[in-house]
């Protein structure tokens, strides 16, 4: 019988609506089954993060994603207000905690830098996987898998429409492949990022 992961999309953007890009993406896959969106702002406009709802979703659910615009290098504020308030201890981590144990962390981010940008002798000085290398080190600390996180970089140039579905659709087959345990988790850990891949981490579709 063919086995399907159940996928949560924690969306994190506080001004949806100027967003263009994650709300592209977001429309990608929101009615796909296995897949549940929840969205932080606008569950808890005042961060008072509902700390048992956010660990049973998380309980259902075999993959956690992260999707949130880059701001200041980092995430969103509320995605850290999250992490320090759900990922309690004897929950998520320490000896006895097996809430996330083997559960898959995945970051889609988006970033108004290009990716020349994000090099040790670009503008930004720090590569992507550097800058997020802590949501993996926590992802880790939770006994989670983790794998690169799905980045589309250069938001600042002004994507055209083609382009925003392109990154739209390439974002459906990702979520789909890991639904369906089609994508080479092995090979999406070693490579710098999920997006610019994809071909080579999606098995046959
Ligand atoms: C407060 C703020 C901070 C930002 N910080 C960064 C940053 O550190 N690096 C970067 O490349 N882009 C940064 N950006 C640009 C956003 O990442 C970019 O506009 C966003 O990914 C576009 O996605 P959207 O169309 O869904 O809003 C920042 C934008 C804002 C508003």
């Amino acid at each position: 019988m063919k086995t399907t992961k159940k996928i949560l999309i924690n969306f994190a953007h506080p001004a949806k609506s100027k967003s263009k890009i994650n709300i592209a993406l977001r429309k990608m896959v929101e009615n796909l089954d296995g897949v549940t969106i929840n969205d932080l702002y606008d569950h808890y406009p005042d961060f008072m993060i509902d700390i048992s709802r956010e660990q049973g979703l998380c309980e259902a659910h075999d993959v956690i994603v992260f999707q949130h615009p880059f701001y200041w290098y980092q995430a969103p504020s509320i995605v850290k207000e999250w992490f320090d308030l759900v990922l309690e201890h004897g929950w998520a981590y320490g000896a006895m905690a097996t809430a996330l144990k083997d559960k898959l962390f995945v970051q889609t981010l988006t970033a108004g830098g290009d990716a020349a940008s994000y090099q040790a002798d670009g503008m930004n000085r720090y590569t992507i996987a550097e800058l997020t290398s802590p949501f993996r080190a926590t992802a880790n600390l939770c006994k989670m898998a983790s794998i690169s996180p799905f980045t589309i970089l250069g938001i600042h140039r002004g994507l055209p429409d083609e382009e925003i579905r392109f990154h739209a659709e390439n974002y459906r087959r990702f979520i789909v492949a890991l639904r369906d345990n089609r994508l080479n988790l092995d090979m999406a850990k070693e490579i710098p990022c999920c997006s610019t891949h994809l071909d080579a981490i999606i098995g046959k579709e």
